[in-house]
């Protein structure tokens, strides 16, 4: 008898804890209306979200100019909170860079990052949010972490020293959320994108990132009549790359299937060498002229491959390829040449 009734409450107690879930998700999917706090909408990954939410018909997106709401101030987020009480919250808003950025600003890079993610979790868990998705990087993996890179590889070695800053402060976000998970309840979650790339992407060739920085440098070449152009690094090192509208396609399918404790990768599971890169952006581009790789610049990590199948058992994929993502991103380019974030 005694085990009949352990085993009832054992059956009750199960499928209790599966609706919750499956009602938390179900929260997310149906109510179009819920309110949801987009941080960082005007950046490359925050209006693909904007476009994405719009896409799938969510009508109430709260979001703030910098100017309004400056994400460093903690009492400033806490009155935000206080007075929109957001049901859901995508945390795209970060200090971003590329290599030199990160290398020459690692002060800015670490402080920045680690006060904007700790003003919004903390006020998200304060104000009751249903939902939080927190978006990290793969620079949280070690320098040589074995490859393709697996969620659990986090902290088991030396990181990349170029990108130290940033990537410690990433995973310090990634950490709030698994710790106000475990300690709170709190449904915080976080994802860690590979490279990204698309329409509205910083193009500045010092403060970009690898593949805008190539558009830029070769369309400019092209544009001035040069025979070369010099690119940092060796180019022998691997990189992969997703396309911006795919990247916002995971993080909103992440927010409606995924309340797992701990961050998850996203990315489309191949690389290519940044030289190998460097060719096809020239090809798209349409420049003649040589590519000159200085080899007194640093590389970076010799391979960054996520391994993403613990996302594909979700049953999330890429649909945008490389050469596609990269014309579609050309064709903005040149359509958007007065508003390029340089
Ligand atoms: N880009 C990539 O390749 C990549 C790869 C992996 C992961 N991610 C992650 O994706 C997220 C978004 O990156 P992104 O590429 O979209 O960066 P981004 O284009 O530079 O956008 C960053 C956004 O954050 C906002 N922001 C920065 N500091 C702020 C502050 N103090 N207060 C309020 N807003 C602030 C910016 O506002 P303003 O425009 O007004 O400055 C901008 O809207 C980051 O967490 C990043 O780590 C990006």
């Amino acid at each position: 008898m005694k085990k009949i009734l352990q085993l009832s409450f054992g059956i009750l107690f199960l499928s209790s804890y599966f609706y919750a879930q499956e009602k938390i998700e179900s929260d997310f999917i149906n109510s179009k209306d819920a309110k949801i706090y987009l941080a960082g909408h005007d950046g490359l990954v925050g209006a693909a979200i904007m476009r994405k939410l719009r896409d799938d018909g969510y009508t109430n997106i709260v979001t703030r100019e910098l100017h309004e709401l400056n994400l460093l101030n903690q009492a400033a987020t806490r009155k935000f909170f206080e007075e929109e009480r957001p049901d859901y919250v995508f945390l795209a808003a970060a200090k971003v860079g590329g290599i030199v950025a990160n290398n020459t600003y690692p002060a800015q890079f670490i402080y920045e990052n680690m006060m904007i993610e700790a003003n919004i979790i903390h006020a998200a868990h304060e104000y009751g949010v249903k939902k939080l998705m927190f978006l990290g990087s793969s620079c949280i993996y070690p320098r040589l972490c074995p490859q393709p890179m697996k969620e659990e590889y986090l902290l088991t070695s030396e990181l990349e020293k170029t990108n130290e800053a940033y990537a410690i402060a990433k995973i310090a976000g990634l950490k709030l959320c698994e710790y106000y998970k475990k300690q709170y309840g709190d449904n915080f979650i976080s994802c860690m994108p590979t490279n990204l790339y698309g329409p509205g992407d910083n193009f500045d060739v010092k403060a970009g990132h690898v593949l805008p920085a190539l558009m830029m440098k070769m369309h400019t070449a092209k544009v001035e009549g040069k025979d070369h152009v010099v690119l940092w690094g060796t180019g022998s090192v691997y990189r992969e790359f997703l396309y911006v509208d795919d990247v916002a396609d995971a993080i909103v399918f992440l927010m409606k299937h995924y309340n797992g404790a701990t961050h998850i990768n996203v990315g489309t599971g191949k690389d290519l060498t940044i030289r190998e890169l460097a060719e096809l952006v020239k090809e798209i581009v349409g420049f003649e002229g040589a590519l000159v790789f200085d080899v007194t610049k640093p590389d970076g990590t010799p391979k960054k491959l996520l391994d993403v199948s613990k996302l594909c058992a979700l049953g999330w994929r890429n649909k945008v390829e490389l050469r596609q993502g990269i014309k579609q991103m050309y064709e903005w380019f040149l359509n958007h040449q007065h508003e390029l974030r340089k």
